[in-house]
């Protein structure tokens, strides 16, 4: 006799102690999220495929460490993620994108939208601790709708899939390995200006930082009065679906 839905259970783990409902397949993180649970994540978006390379969302699984957007969820799985141990590795994480960027929140179109940012509030981050690199990286202000500021780029690589898997435009990639490594435009002058990129194309609402940012809206909400200004970005009402990638720059 098949099994009806009343007689099935869902499968649980344990997240912090607290027993969280997954579907097969789905992720940590996806079923963390789900109930209202927040892990720490940069290069996750609910709409792509995990990337895996921010590590930001990382936890404790039995006791070692695994990147919540990558691994599936299994029933009885005991996992870690607001432990001392765990939240000190994701403050260092995001000390170490803040000073291999160029990030001067106070003037920043994207302060209070901003998911790094918002985790350098939630995790203490006090200072940046490690030498400042200060890499030059020209701003490309060429598009008509679309301002372009690379000092911000945190390499999360969503603009590039949305640009090619959603736009199918192919507008961005990666250049150059390690420290060197930084984002470019597929154009040949290397601008956007020369591309068909538009401001209505999915790589333009997924930046979780304030790389591409649309012009003449920068401070139509002002800062103060934003996502982040009002609730930290654990709360289920800011991080809710990861929406927060899709508000622009304003
Ligand atoms: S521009 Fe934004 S979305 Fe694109 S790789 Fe950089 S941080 Fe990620
Ligand atoms: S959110 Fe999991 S590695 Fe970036």
């Amino acid at each position: 006799m098949s099994a009806t839905p009343d007689t099935v259970t869902t499968p649980t783990f344990q997240l912090d102690g607290e027993e969280i409902p997954f579907q097969p397949g789905q992720t940590i993180i996806q079923a963390a999220l789900a109930a209202g649970k927040y892990i720490p994540h940069l290069c996750f978006h609910p709409e792509f495929k995990p990337h895996g390379s921010c590590k930001l969302c990382l936890v404790k699984i039995s006791g070692r460490p695994a990147a919540s957007c990558t691994t599936v969820a299994q029933a009885g799985l005991s996992v870690e993620s607001e432990i001392p141990e765990v939240q000190d590795k994701r403050r260092t994480l995001v000390q170490m994108l803040l000073v291999e960027g160029n990030h001067f929140c106070p003037s920043c179109e994207k302060s209070g939208n901003c998911m790094l940012q918002a985790l350098g509030y939630e995790l203490g981050v006090m200072s940046p601790h490690f030498p400042q690199i200060f890499p030059v990286r020209p701003v490309d202000a060429s598009h008509k709708e679309i301002l372009l500021d690379f000092n911000r780029c945190i390499l999360c690589e969503l603009c590039v899939r949305a640009s090619n898997e959603v736009d199918q435009k192919n507008v961005f990639a990666l250049a150059g390995r390690g420290i060197s490594k930084h984002l470019i435009v597929n154009s040949e002058s290397g601008r956007l200006a020369d591309t068909n990129f538009s401001a209505t194309d999915k790589a333009a609402q997924v930046c979780p930082v304030g790389v591409i940012l649309p012009k003449r809206v920068g401070f139509a909400i002002p800062i103060g009065k934003r996502k982040f200004d009002l609730k930290p970005i654990s709360d289920p009402g800011a991080s809710a679906g990861c929406a927060e990638h899709a508000e622009g720059g304003a």
